[in-house]
């Protein structure tokens, strides 16, 4: 057809910018439901639930996956599950007891059993997992889940060069919460440090199979109490997106400080990033640009950067990754650059040690 060689469309499409009708086929759900019993129930059970019993799932050694199970439907990505499918758990970073099906089943053939395995159980009171968007390195994300996030933040600053750790621990409560606890740690001139403990709550407001979007509340209590009464924070996370490679994220963030609301600030976060591939162990770019404003502005107040960042991928299936960026004075701040070095572990998907 005409649009397909157009080679402006060609090259829009590549970049994933166009998506052309033609190439979202519409799955069929009944060719699913057949592809499923006939090549997947064996070991998954007919209704998604491998039976405990069968010598087939005894043989096994390993659990195949509970598809039935509605946490763990809906916060795998059906991206993630045509991969498994197609190229088999060993390629993705889990057992390889889970078969690759790339010489039995054509892509539209695994398409249709994934959209299937996806009907088995109704997900819609949990937020998809297609909307699991990369961790940015300062705005905020809004998919409730269960990661552990060590974040490092070096700062060139004359006679300090503070180096900030943060700890975060962030577990899924019930389908659309998150509970979030932070240690924040710092070493400068003056010593070091642990400075603060902050708990928190962050549940998803809204989603669709492409946004989503967050409200969260943080208390920041500082662990020397002759430092400050605490921080309360408050934001809402926004993600998108446009197409399967490319993903914006933005939050607006509030910090009220305990003892004058007033001095508080106001800062507004957007990343995007560029996903080329579904290989998920790759280097994957992306931008971020922020402003954050004292209430009581006066010109010139907002202080705004730039950081540019990679995801690296560490593990097969992306369990773990490592999210490296610099950030970049725009205005005049008081430091010169930054660096951060974040590393993150979904435990949703294992352990630490999995599929390296
Ligand atoms: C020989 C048994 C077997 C067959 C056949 C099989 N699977 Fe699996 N599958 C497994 C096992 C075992 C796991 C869990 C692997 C692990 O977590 O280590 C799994 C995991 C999965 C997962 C979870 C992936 C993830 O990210 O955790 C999905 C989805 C899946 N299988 C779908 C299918 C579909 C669809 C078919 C048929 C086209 C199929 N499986 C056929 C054994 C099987």
């Amino acid at each position: 057809m005409f649009f397909h060689r157009h080679p402006l469309i060609a090259l829009l499409s590549v970049t994933g910018l166009v998506f052309l009708p033609a190439a979202v086929n519409a799955t069929d759900l009944e060719a699913g439901k057949s592809i499923f019993e006939s090549t997947c129930a064996v070991c998954h059970g007919v209704n998604g639930r491998p039976d405990p019993d069968s010598p087939v799932v005894q043989g096994l050694g390993t659990q195949p996956a509970d598809l039935s199970d509605p946490l763990f439907n809906s916060r795998e990505p059906a991206g993630d599950w045509r991969m498994v499918i197609k190229y088999g758990g060993h390629a993705m970073g889990i057992g390889e007891k889970m078969p690759a099906h790339k010489d039995a089943l054509t892509d539209e053939q695994i398409a249709d059993v994934t959209a299937y395995g996806k009907s088995l159980v109704d997900t819609s009171a949990y937020p998809p997992g297609e909307m699991n968007l990369f961790l940015p390195t300062r705005t905020k994300k809004a998919f409730p889940e269960d990661e552990v996030v060590y974040k490092g933040r070096y700062t060139d600053q004359a006679g300090e060069n503070p180096l900030k750790s943060v700890l975060e621990i962030e577990k899924r409560i019930g389908k659309r919460g998150q509970g979030i606890l932070e240690l924040v740690h710092v070493n400068d001139a003056a010593g070091s440090e642990l400075t603060d403990v902050e708990l928190g709550y962050k549940h998803a407001l809204s989603w669709s199979e492409s946004h989503i979007l967050s409200g969260a509340v943080i208390f920041a209590a500082p662990v020397n109490s002759g430092d400050s009464d605490g921080e309360l924070q408050t934001y809402l996370a926004y993600g998108r997106k446009f197409s399967p490679s490319w993903i914006l994220q933005s939050s607006l963030r509030l910090k009220f400080p305990m003892d004058k609301a007033s001095d508080g600030a106001v800062e507004l976060a957007g990343a995007v990033h560029y996903v080329h591939t579904p290989w998920p162990r790759r280097v994957f770019p992306g931008l971020e640009i922020i402003a954050e404003s004292p209430f009581r502005s006066r010109n010139g107040d907002v202080e705004w950067t730039a950081l540019p960042q990679v995801r690296v991928g560490l593990t097969r299936g992306g369990h773990v990754a490592l999210n490296l960026a610099v950030e970049l004075p725009l205005s005049g701040q008081s430091w010169d650059n930054r660096a951060y070095l974040t590393l993150l572990w979904d435990f949703a998907d294992g352990s630490f040690f999995k599929g390296w």
